[in-house]
């Protein structure tokens, strides 16, 4: 049975990572009996270019109607640029929050894991980083991403951060059922000492666990040591929950731990098909410099075969194969000396044979 998969590649590094990955999936294929139909649609900055819009009719529809969207990452250049003058609903960002709105994938899971014998490549002591395994998990289609009012105007800027019951409560639920499969640990972050709708994320957190977890261990960290924590002990954590503006900062923030925003993968769940995408932006400074790392890419296809396709066997073929080639040279961001295209072909090397069984 052939797969169908949405691929969104985006701007600047977006493609290149896509390619890379698709060139992976494809060496892949026969040695699991999977069939990929790969759809390529506009997306992002491209998608302004050609249609006037970030995230076009065309893309949403093909997305709902896939088994799982892969994307690169979209957006231009951090500066002054065409895409950052436009009404922000028109911008290429609109259309990231657009798209996981429409798939309603309001859980963000963002492993951030060391592999062992890579503890070299983090610019921390390998003593801290050593053994790192941890999740964040972000709520992705709420609080100040989404909350009205919003507006910028002359003499006010205003943003709203608003959480409703439903949607802590299923946060909540993903973050326990997660950690009861892992290390049965969650620590809820929040800014509840000022912030009132972090008391009631709070709130709401202590009730699911009360009522229906009380086998997981539950912490609180406020944001602001949660960020220190998280970097002086990334060991001590399990699964971090938390609002979708505190999960974006944190999660790059971990991003130093294994090395490289560039390793870092993502996998969006609780609608009817995931998404799944790195971590990381177009990275306009690094493109078409043949530097981009493909390994977040690479480890969010493993979690569309894993969560997405049912196709666990592969998945871990395929995060083997990404050890292995890290363990031998990794990417230059992680000091190494392989570039995109060194890096993905030293992955496919590193695939398992051909095997008659299906995964
Ligand atoms: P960025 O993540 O693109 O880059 C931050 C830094 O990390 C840069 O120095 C970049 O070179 C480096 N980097 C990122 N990915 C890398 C990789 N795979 N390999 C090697 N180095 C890598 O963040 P930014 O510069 O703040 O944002 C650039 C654009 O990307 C903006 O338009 C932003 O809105 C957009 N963005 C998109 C997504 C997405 O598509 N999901 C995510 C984040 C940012
Ligand atoms: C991410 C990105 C996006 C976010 C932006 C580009 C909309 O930073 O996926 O982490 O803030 O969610
Ligand atoms: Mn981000």
């Amino acid at each position: 049975m052939s797969h169908s998969i949405a691929v969104l590649p985006g701007d600047f590094i977006g493609p290149e990572v896509i390619d890379a990955t698709l060139e992976v999936l494809q060496a892949l294929a026969p040695r699991y009996g999977l069939a990929f139909e790969f759809t390529s649609l506009p997306f992002g900055g491209n998608a302004i270019d050609r249609f006037g819009e970030p995230l076009p009719q065309v893309t949403k529809d093909a997305c709902s109607a896939a088994d799982a969207v892969l994307m690169g990452s979209a957006g231009g250049p951090v500066g002054d640029h065409p895409w950052n003058r436009l009404p922000r609903e028109k911008r290429v960002e609109s259309g990231i929050l657009g798209l996981r709105k429409h798939l309603g994938v309001f859980a963000n899971l963002r492993p951030v894991k060391v592999f062992d014998g890579l503890e070299h490549l983090s610019p921390l002591k390998a003593s801290v980083a050593k053994g790192t395994d941890l999740l964040i998990l972000r709520e992705l289609t709420g609080g100040i991403y989404f909350g009205k009012p919003s507006h910028a105007r002359d003499d006010e800027g205003l943003s709203t951060m608003v959480y409703q019951r439903y949607e802590v409560e299923r946060i909540a639920r993903v973050a326990f059922e997660t950690a009861r499969k892992r290390k049965g640990r969650v620590t809820s972050v929040d800014k509840s000492n000022v912030l009132d709708v972090s008391q009631f994320w709070r709130d709401v957190v202590v009730g699911v666990h009360a009522s229906e977890f009380p086998d997981v261990e539950l912490d609180h960290l406020y944001v602001d040591n949660a960020a220190m924590q998280i970097v002086r002990a990334p060991t001590d954590f399990d699964v971090v929950v938390t609002g979708n503006l505190f999960g974006d900062i944190l999660s790059d923030l971990a991003a130093v731990i294994p090395g490289s925003l560039g390793v870092l993968p993502s996998a969006s769940l609780g609608g009817s098909v995931g998404l799944y995408e790195p971590v990381h932006g177009s990275a306009p400074d690094i493109a078409g410099q043949g530097v981009a790392n493909p390994v977040g890419t690479l480890l969010s296809a493993a979690m569309m075969l894993r969560h997405g396709l049912d196709r666990g066997a592969a998945a871990d073929a395929l995060e083997a194969a990404v050890q292995t080639a890290l363990a031998e040279d990794p990417t230059v961001d992680l000091g190494g000396s392989r570039g995109t295209a060194a890096f993905t072909a030293a992955v496919i090397a590193a695939l398992p044979a051909p095997a008659p069984a299906a995964g």
